[in-house]
């Protein structure tokens, strides 16, 4: 089977397809035929090198965090999928791994794909929806009514921490470049600000929420946007923003919190219950397994609107 590797951390060119053998798998294990991958600016974190510290730099690596596919075989001890199930699913981010023909899975990494999604919309849904989750259920906790301002609402994140936060009720601002400006509000926001022509930094707004998916806002700039309880939400992990936002968060009561997706099997049913109903898979653009570099560069440039995947033709 085809598998992309990496031997030692840089840009894009250290993107090496490999032939590998399909790998044989334990009793609680299943083998998916992948089907499609979704891109992921974690994905270049890490390959970059930007992530030793989480990721270890030990060689080779893998890339590759979420998927879609069929179930090709199942161990004796899996209950709730057999062969031929059509899945979505996520790996370990520090490892990845699902840019295969093959990944061995365990249960609680797959959830049934939705029927009325195509496989590459399958792909694009797991780790940015299961983030997009995260940050509205448990870090932001955002209810009916409140103000919440979304920095970076067109990515991959973005795109479903618009309309979550819309079936929740809150009042949205996104923030996004021109060509956003649409999208954006067909998702569910209800002001636009485009930051190419206004600095959020100028707004004269406050909010309940103000969640940071660019990585470019901090959260001493952030208080200038918050109401005195609001809360920050940033989804940059560092151990200095980590340390920092605990000792905040006991003096003050304006909080500062970090995303660290944690991929749960009850997460991913909850967004193929929600993709079945009317939750919007927008993609930005599809790649052929050939062109994998090609696919990485381009999305580490950004400038698109929704999440790009890779087909495994
Ligand atoms: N900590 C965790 O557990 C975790 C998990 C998942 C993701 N993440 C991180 O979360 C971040 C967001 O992920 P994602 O998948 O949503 O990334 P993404 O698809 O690249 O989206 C980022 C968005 O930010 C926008 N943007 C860039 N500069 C901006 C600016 N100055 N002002 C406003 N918007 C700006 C981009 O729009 P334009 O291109 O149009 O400017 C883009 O839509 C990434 O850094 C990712 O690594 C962290």
């Amino acid at each position: 089977m085809r598998k992309v590797i990496y031997n030692r951390f840089g840009d894009e060119s250290v993107l090496e397809v490999t032939e590998q053998a399909v790998p044989p798998i334990q009793n609680d294990q299943l083998l998916i035929r992948v089907k499609a991958v979704s891109i992921n600016p974690l994905d270049w974190k890490v390959y970059g090198g930007d992530m030793k510290l989480m990721s270890g730099s030990t060689f080779p690596k893998s890339v590759g965090i979420d998927f879609s596919g069929m179930v090709e075989q199942t161990g004796s001890a899996v209950a709730r999928f057999t062969a031929g199930d059509a899945v979505i699913g996520v790996l370990d981010v520090f490892k990845g791994g699902a840019l295969a023909d093959y990944v061995v899975v365990k249960e609680a990494d797959i959830a049934l794909k939705p029927a009325n999604i195509s496989f590459e919309q399958a792909a694009a849904l797991p780790l940015t929806g299961l983030s997009a989750l995260q940050i509205m259920d448990q870090l932001a906790a955002v209810s009916a009514n409140q103000d919440v301002l979304i920095n970076g609402a067109t990515g991959g994140i973005g795109l479903f921490a618009v309309q979550l936060a819309k079936k929740r009720g809150a009042k949205i601002t996104a923030v996004v470049s021109t060509k956003g400006v649409t999208q954006a509000t067909q998702w569910g926001a209800d002001s636009v600000v485009d930051y190419t022509k206004q600095p959020i930094k100028l707004l004269n707004k406050r909010f309940d929420a103000v969640i940071d998916l660019t990585t470019k806002l901090s959260f001493r700039e952030a208080k200038n946007l918050m109401k005195p309880n609001a809360v920050f939400v940033s989804t940059l992990p560092s151990p200095l923003a980590i340390i920092a936002s605990f000792i905040n968060n006991i003096f003050s009561g304006q909080k500062h919190k970090i995303l660290i997706v944690k991929p749960t099997a009850d997460g991913l049913t909850t967004l193929t219950k929600l993709a079945e109903a009317d939750l919007q898979i927008v993609l930005a653009k599809t790649y052929f397994f050939a062109n994998v570099r090609q696919a990485y560069r381009e999305a580490r440039q950004g400038k698109l609107i929704g999440k790009s995947v890779i087909i495994l033709d």
